[in-house]
């Protein structure tokens, strides 16, 4: 029985991810690497320091820098995504999402966060929906960023639940991995290619829709 939903927030509640990707890519021209689309792709959903460690070495400069150069690389990056999140309001919050949350609460289901952003605290405040969420995973207590299950692993125990009382929202690829690992059910948002190992794919978050899913998850094997 279906008794809670596990988000993912970056382009999954609201659309922070393209000011990620927007200031990755400054960081990776300023460092002389220029990334692919793809590359980029590749950074949704992983966490600040694996994705710096990433572009490098898509640039070939995994060697070429001290931690604590990266630690500043890092921190420029992050000082420039607050900049933009602190422009986000309750518009930012993606379309479909808010409905979809009231049809959540309806049927009581818990609700948790399961973003590997240090500042999804953050930027739920700005949007307004902070108090809509029964609790937040701390990513500065993981050991294994996405996509290792073990913050949607956490996410269902803040929640009190099995792996078979969840459903779990994802627009990372690595995400998506994340949650079957984590023996749960994915419901991606975007790429069909990419996110191909969902159990259930949506296209754009104003597609989504509860009941639907609710039917696909109660066939599940
Ligand atoms: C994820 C984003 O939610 O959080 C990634 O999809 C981001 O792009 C990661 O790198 C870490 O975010 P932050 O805010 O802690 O740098
Ligand atoms: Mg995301």
């Amino acid at each position: 029985m279906l008794k809670g939903l596990l988000f993912d927030l970056d382009g999954v509640l609201t659309n922070s991810a393209k000011f990620h990707l927007a200031a990755w890519n400054n960081l990776a021209n300023e460092l002389g690497i220029t990334l692919t689309d793809d590359q980029l792709d590749s950074l949704r959903g992983i966490s600040r320091i694996d994705s710096l460690n990433l572009i490098l070495k898509y640039g070939g400069q995994e060697n070429k820098y001290s931690e604590a150069e990266k630690e500043q690389f890092a921190a420029e990056k992050n000082a420039k995504f607050v900049k933009q999140v602190e422009t986000m309001t309750a518009k930012d919050i993606l379309p479909g999402i808010s409905k979809f949350l009231v049809d959540a609460k309806k049927q009581n289901l818990k609700m948790i966060i399961a973003s590997a952003s240090k500042n999804a605290p953050r930027i739920l405040t700005r949007l307004g929906i902070m108090d809509e969420f029964d609790g937040i995973v701390d990513p500065a207590t993981l050991h294994n960023g996405k996509p290792d299950p073990e913050i949607y692993i956490k996410a269902q125990q803040i929640a009190g639940l099995q792996s078979n009382e969840v459903i779990s929202f994802e627009d990372a690829e690595a995400g998506v991995a994340a949650i079957k690992a984590a023996g749960q059910f994915a419901v991606g948002i975007g790429n069909k290619e990419l996110l191909k190992e969902a159990d259930y794919i949506v296209s754009k978050t104003s597609d989504l829709k509860l009941s639907e899913i609710e039917t696909v998850f109660q066939k599940r094997k």
